[in-house]
């Protein structure tokens, strides 16, 4: 396809209006927001490549994709964890055509027979032709690396962005939160399973909004499918006193509700209930008293761009935007190393029963989102701006917990903070503007939260 030329960069970034709430819905369809979108968010941003777990042997590989760029994450025969484009240099081939697999010693591409090593290097290619041709030099044509990879207590990341920040300072102190499900045991985590993969027909910010704070959708959206698997509705709870409360930082953002471990419940699986009080009593003090009440209960989280889990029900997912109307979702289960088998396995059926593409709650949410997307080929449906106004009057808890904080968790103010980070992510070129802006964390003492 012929895309329409880009208009400049920061005239997409006014399509949020930070002071109105208002988000326009050509950020959902329009092919030049989104091929723009590729570049300045997805060609710059830290993304989840993938689980220490799932490669842990030189040679062990996962392909995965880093906005529409196709990747293959390899362990390396020193431990590290490198990453290329799966395309060959050659004619562009896919050079490796399965998810994942063990012990590779390379890859091999099959139009016309170049041979990779595991560090992405040239090996050889069919043996008779190029080796002879003089211009032909092994060295310099092997797979185009990822910039930069780095890992946070078990989730490996990478960045084309050779000036993109570390991992630690993209995260800033939303670490903190990340910790709630990273690091509430001695143990450390994994996934079990394979990754249930599906598409949906929607925008990629319709899913990554939602988890960064939109549980209000649960008390209507997801209504009856509690009702069936509890027996009762999605309780209100306690949503407006200080148990409940959304942070955000870069535009990563938690909602939670500290009152109850309501996620762990929906899973429909008694002993998950019990192993998670247990291990939340344990866990205080490893993460204070706050944060471990927050294990399981009722909370979602988005890492920016398009990284979101659910702590308590443990489902960990990317939505990779596959155009301005598509994604395809990859969903995997996170559990504690130490657990017992058999919570190990209750969170797997869990996660199966509720959010794969067969689960109550997935398929609650796929629709919504697609109908979201769609209406907005409409010429004059899309003229009409998005409405995120909901708790604009609030303000940051007098809390001393890092980064802007927002109480209740019925509360537009971390999908605000969410577009306003894809503003600046569409308005910056350089690293040092787009950590600077009203996404970055308030200056103030982290310690007095524990
Ligand atoms: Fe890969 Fe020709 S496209 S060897
Ligand atoms: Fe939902």
């Amino acid at each position: 396809p012929v895309y329409p030329k880009a208009a400049s960069y920061p005239e997409y970034a006014q399509l949020v209006n930070r002071e109105n709430a208002q988000v326009d819905r050509r950020l959902f369809v329009d092919e030049a927001i989104y091929q723009a979108e590729l570049q300045q968010i997805f060609a710059r941003s830290w993304l989840f490549l993938a689980h220490e777990s799932q490669i842990p042997s030189p040679g062990d590989f996962i392909r995965t994709s880093m906005g529409e760029d196709d990747v293959i994450v390899v362990r390396q025969r020193d431990g590290s964890v490198k990453a290329f484009l799966n395309s060959c240099p050659h004619r562009g081939n896919r050079v490796c055509m399965v998810d994942a697999g063990t012990k590779a010693r390379g890859f091999i591409c099959n139009y016309h027979g170049w041979s990779f090593g595991i560090d992405g290097g040239l090996r050889g290619t069919d043996g008779k032709v190029y080796e002879k041709d003089q211009a032909f030099e092994k060295a310099q044509i092997g797979l185009t690396p990822v910039a930069q990879i780095d890992s946070y207590k078990g989730l490996i990341f990478g960045t084309f962005d050779p000036a993109a920040p570390s991992l630690l300072d993209f995260f800033g102190p939303f670490t903190f939160y990340l910790d709630i499900m990273l690091d509430n045991d001695e143990g450390g985590t994994e996934f079990i399973g394979g990754a249930i993969k599906s598409e949906i027909d929607c925008n990629w910010k319709f899913p990554a909004e939602n988890f960064v704070g939109d549980i209000l959708h649960a008390f209507w959206t997801h209504q009856s499918g509690a009702q069936a698997i509890l027996g009762a509705g999605v309780d209100l709870g306690k949503r407006y006193d200080e148990l409940a409360f959304q942070a955000s930082v870069y535009g990563h953002g938690i909602e939670t509700n500290l009152d109850k471990v309501g996620n762990t419940r929906t899973l429909g699986y008694p002993e998950l209930v019990d192993y998670v009080y247990d291990l939340s009593e344990k866990a205080s003090a490893r993460l204070g008293d706050l944060r471990a009440r927050a294990i399981g209960a009722i909370s979602s989280c988005t890492v920016f761009p398009n990284f979101s889990f659910l702590p308590g029900q443990n489902t960990f997912r990317v939505w990779h935007p596959r155009g301005p109307g598509k994604i395809e979702l990859v969903v995997w289960t996170l559990v504690n190393k130490n657990a017992p088998e058999h919570i190990k396995e209750a969170y797997r059926k869990g996660v199966m029963m509720t959010f794969s593409p067969g689960g109550v709650f997935e398929m609650d949410d796929g629709e919504n989102w697609e109908y979201s997307t769609r209406v907005n080929q409409g010429f004059v449906t899309r003229q009409q701006p998005l409405h995120y106004a909901l708790g604009l009057e609030s303000t940051d808890l007098e809390r001393e917990l890092p980064g802007h904080i927002h109480k209740g968790s019925m509360n537009d103010a971390n999908q605000r903070l969410f577009y306003t980070r894809w503003a600046e992510f569409m308005e910056h070129d350089n690293w040092t503007d787009l950590q600077n802006g009203d996404t970055a964390p308030p200056q103030k003492s982290v310690k007095a939260a524990e």
